[in-house]
């Protein structure tokens, strides 16, 4: 896009406003200093005020409990982690976002969603716009699925709104692709995506079609699409995993007809994407008891619990600045943890290398992986596994006290039903005290109110085993 006529230099300026977050400016921007966003600067309309001679006439209004509340018809996609994070399936007529970075498997998710709904006599339309309608069919034959899905290589909006009538899901593989003659600016601009997501919403809600786009984003945020897209559509879910890592992650983050928050977890094979309905299972499959440097903590993503392992290691550093790494962790919870382990347990660990990591590749950003994070550095500082039957839950404050965590009672069932006997758990306080009812089959939870308490609940079990 070019500067607006009225900036160039020597005319008068007017004020200058960025579709995607409303930042203001005199001058003319190609990129958006506060949300990143490229090309995303259009004149401002000046606000006019009303009339007061003109006459004013009420909307209509109708009380909250008189509405019917209309139940949405879902189209399954076969995926049950997929249908969970879209809150029960894809509903008709709504607009479905999977945003995610190059290469981490939306397009394999897509066709194998398309496996799964056409197997329910539905008719699907993927718009292949990424790759060529012969590396798309290659790839479903390799995949077994999906057989009587339509592909189109259309990738200007007026072609693809006719396909719609008359199909149940579409597919568009990616936003970023198609192109809207309205609009200037390349495929992938912001206003190009913009124009063609609006394009293909009001046709999802005329025909009905159950409408899901891929969109890609990039670490950087530097490919304009998703950001300038969430408030379009109804359902945003981000699609994530590291290359290095089967793991593959699907999120809720926002969802006009359900919940968000929920996870949708799969491990990326040779054939494609497998759920992994037991995800805590999967988590901890690959650890290794007895290890110093490893605990066991749970975390709630959305009303699922899931078990995970976090590891630490602590090694004496060669450099003058030790080394502090955190892996799908956050590096300030690293960096509370440590300190108040110097502070309150009397670990030195200031020429000490620490890494730590969630196992498996998942990212916890939850203050209740505190306590068995700092039980893992500890382990290995001291060099002392920490017993194979023990899981710890809390969030460790800046005084060495262990603070309450929400849902206690679903992390105690979840690492009860994994086999743990000994939970360590942040003491009785208000409404939790209750939930020592969790299922404890057997199973003991132990109360500390500290970081020490919890470090001498540790070695007591040691010295008894
Ligand atoms: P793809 O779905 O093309 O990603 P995106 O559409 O998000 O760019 O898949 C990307 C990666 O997934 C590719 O690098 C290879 C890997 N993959 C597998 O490991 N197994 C498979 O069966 C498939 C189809 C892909
Ligand atoms: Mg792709």
């Amino acid at each position: 896009m070019s500067p607006p006529a009225s900036n160039v230099p020597g005319m008068a300026k007017s004020a200058l406003i960025c579709l995607q977050c409303g930042h203001r400016t005199l001058q003319w921007l190609g990129r958006c200093p506060d949300c990143s966003a490229w090309d995303s600067f259009v004149e401002e309309p000046p606000l006019v005020a009303r009339d007061p001679k003109r006459p004013a006439r009420g909307g209509a209004t109708v009380m909250i409990g008189a509405v019917e509340a209309s139940v949405h018809a879902r189209i399954s996609t076969g995926l049950g982690e997929l249908d969970r994070v879209l809150g029960g399936g894809l509903v008709k007529g709504s607009v479905v976002l999977i945003a995610g970075e190059p290469g981490v498997g939306k397009s394999t998710l897509l066709l194998q969603a398309a496996a799964g709904v056409e197997k329910q006599g539905r008719q699907v339309l993927l718009v292949c716009g990424e790759e060529s309608i012969e590396q798309v069919a290659a790839r479903a034959r390799r995949l077994g699925a999906p057989r009587r899905t339509t592909l189109t290589a259309a990738t200007d909006l007026d072609g693809i709104v006719p396909l719609m009538n008359g199909t149940d899901v579409v597919l568009i593989d990616s936003i970023q692709s198609l192109r809207a003659t309205e609009s200037g600016g390349e495929p992938g601009s912001v206003a190009q995506v913009r124009q063609c997501a609006l394009g293909l919403t009001e046709a999802a809600r005329d025909t009905g079609a159950a409408l899901v786009l891929v969109g890609h984003i990039t670490k950087d945020g530097s490919i304009a699409g998703p950001r300038a897209l969430e408030h379009l559509v109804d359902v945003v879910v981000t699609f994530e995993g590291d290359r290095g890592h089967h793991l593959r992650t699907v999120r809720g983050i926002k969802n006009r007809y359900g919940a968000t928050g929920e996870l949708g977890v799969f491990e990326m094979g040779p054939s494609g994407l497998t759920e992994v309905p037991d995800a805590s299972r999967f988590f901890l499959a690959e650890r290794h008891t007895g290890a110093p440097g490893s605990a066991v903590g749970c975390v709630i993503e959305g009303r699922r619990p899931l078990a995970l392992e976090i590891q630490a290691l602590v090694v004496r550093s060669g450099s003058q600045v030790p080394r502090r790494v955190a892996q799908g962790l956050e590096m300030s919870r690293l960096g509370v943890c440590l300190a108040v382990l110097q502070q309150h347990a009397g670990l030195k660990m200031s020429d000490c290398d620490v890494y730590a990591s969630v196992a498996g590749g998942l990212r916890a950003a939850e203050p209740a992986i505190d306590l068995p994070l700092c039980l893992a550095i500890a382990g290995s500082f001291a060099n002392r596994p920490i017993p194979a039957g023990v899981a710890a839950v809390g969030e460790v404050g800046l005084s060495g006290e262990v603070r309450s965590v929400p849902g206690l009672a679903l992390r105690v069932n979840e690492l009860v039903r994994l086999g743990f006997k000994t939970i360590i758990a942040p003491p009785v306080h208000g409404a939790d005290g209750s939930s020592d009812a969790g299922k404890t089959g057997g199973a003991r939870i132990v109360r500390a109110g500290s970081l020490a308490e919890a470090r001498a609940v540790l070695s007591r079990i040691g010295h008894s085993e």
